[in-house]
């Protein structure tokens, strides 16, 4: 991870930048001050997460928070950090510019604000699911192009609100750095073309950067980086502090959901290995269709046999696809790269319990945040009949 981190600063080449590590990736404790002793910053999206990254040390002003609804509770949690709040509050919307305006007022202080757009790419030019492409039109995030003038008038008229920024983001899994180019591109014109008017601080490309779930990934988070500086040099904003916010490339391939083989089952020529991790525990298979490779626990002898795995969850999509493990049935797998959208993701259907999380550095434990009982479950579930009766 550290080596990750390491690797995209070095891809600035000393020009100012900030590394604002997607907290929603994997928020673990540990995870996050790594990457904080790292020298990231943040991009968070609630409340919590900007709680978390100031708690595990990252400054205020190498936040950003991004996300097209915030409570009114969360903003004021966002103005009231450090002595000057945040680096900023990723605006999404014509309309949210005087709900962040009417906040600041309250607060007694400035809110420092960027305008997130949305590029309007077109959804085949970004190489990625459905689920996860965000940069287009039809997506709920940014401010589409013809509403740009709008909010930045909006935002000018607010006296209580310092535009320091433009950010976007193309999606997420790109495993080509050509949408994410165009989309700063877009970027970087409207900033060239506001500077004359207007000073800025930083411009934010965004996150995305892909990694290798086994069906490859040719381009390194690195590349991004180069490819999206030479486009910031080309417009001439080389000044402006870059801003990424990479999430899953510094973390997903550092995780593995560690699973028991709690039977098999083989019926009709086909052979299923029933674990003890399902959908619940990493929705990415379910939600995004998505692949994990899977390997024994130890290495079989010969791999020749076709195994659907599959979780407890009574759902058909709790199902990590057709791997070729050994005839006879593992005591259990590990199921690779569910560092990043994993735990995070996780829930307690079924009444199952959160995973247990174990951290490992340079081959031994450092920390270990073990399972709660199951009996939790059952005892939150009776709470919320109790409080409705008392209520
Ligand atoms: N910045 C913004 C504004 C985002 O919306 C996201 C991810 C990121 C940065 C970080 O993107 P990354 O570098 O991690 O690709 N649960 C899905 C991914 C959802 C991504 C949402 N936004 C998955 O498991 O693939």
């Amino acid at each position: 991870m550290a080596a990750g981190a390491r690797a995209l600063h070095a891809a600035f080449d000393g020009a100012p930048h900030v590394v604002a590590y997607a907290v929603k990736a994997n928020s673990a404790g540990p995870v996050v001050k790594a990457l904080a002793a790292e020298g990231c910053g943040a991009d968070v999206v609630s409340g919590p997460e900007l709680g978390l990254a100031l708690a595990c040390g990252i400054s205020p002003d190498a936040i950003v928070y991004s996300g097209v609804a915030k409570t009114d509770a969360e903003l004021d949690l966002a103005l009231a950090a450090g002595p000057r709040g945040i680096a900023a509050i990723q605006i999404e919307s014509v309309e949210e510019v005087a709900r962040v305006a009417a906040r600041a007022r309250t607060s007694g202080r400035t809110a420092r604000v960027s305008l997130r757009i949305n590029p309007a790419l077109d959804a085949d030019v970004i190489d990625t699911h459905a689920h996860i492409a965000t940069g287009h039109d039809e997506a709920k995030f940014g401010v589409a192009q013809a509403d740009v003038t709008r909010a930045l008038d909006a935002i000018a008229r607010a006296p209580e609100l310092s535009l320091e920024g433009l950010t976007v983001h193309a999606g997420s899994q790109l495993t080509a750095t050509d949408a994410y180019v165009v989309a700063a591109r877009t970027l970087f014109d409207l900033a060239r073309s506001l500077r004359a008017r207007h000073p800025l601080r930083f411009v934010d490309t965004g996150g995305g950067f892909g990694i290798d779930y086994g069906a490859g990934c040719p381009v390194e988070p690195a590349d991004f980086v180069r490819a999206v500086r030479a486009e910031q040099k080309r417009a001439g904003l080389e000044d402006l502090i870059l801003f990424v916010e990479p999430g899953r490339s510094l973390v997903a391939a550092h995780g593995v959901l560690v699973a028991a083989t709690l039977q098999a089952k083989v019926t009709r020529g086909r052979r299923w290995l029933l674990v003890d991790a399902g959908m619940n525990d990493l929705l990415r298979p379910a939600l995004y269709q998505a692949r994990h490779r899977i390997v024994p626990w130890s290495a079989p002898a010969h791999p020749e046999a076709e195994w659907s795995v599959v979780g407890p969850v009574c759902e058909s999509s709790d199902d990590f696809g057709v791997h070729v493990l050994a005839e006879a049935p593992p005591d259990g797998v590990a199921i690779l790269d569910a560092g990043a959208y994993g735990y995070t993701m996780a829930s307690r259907y079924n009444g199952r319990a959160l995973p247990a999380e174990v951290f490992v550095r340079d081959g031994g434990v450092i920390a270990v945040a073990a399972r709660r009982p199951e009996s939790d479950w059952i005892d939150d579930r009776l709470a919320s009949s109790v409080a409705s009766a008392r209520s």
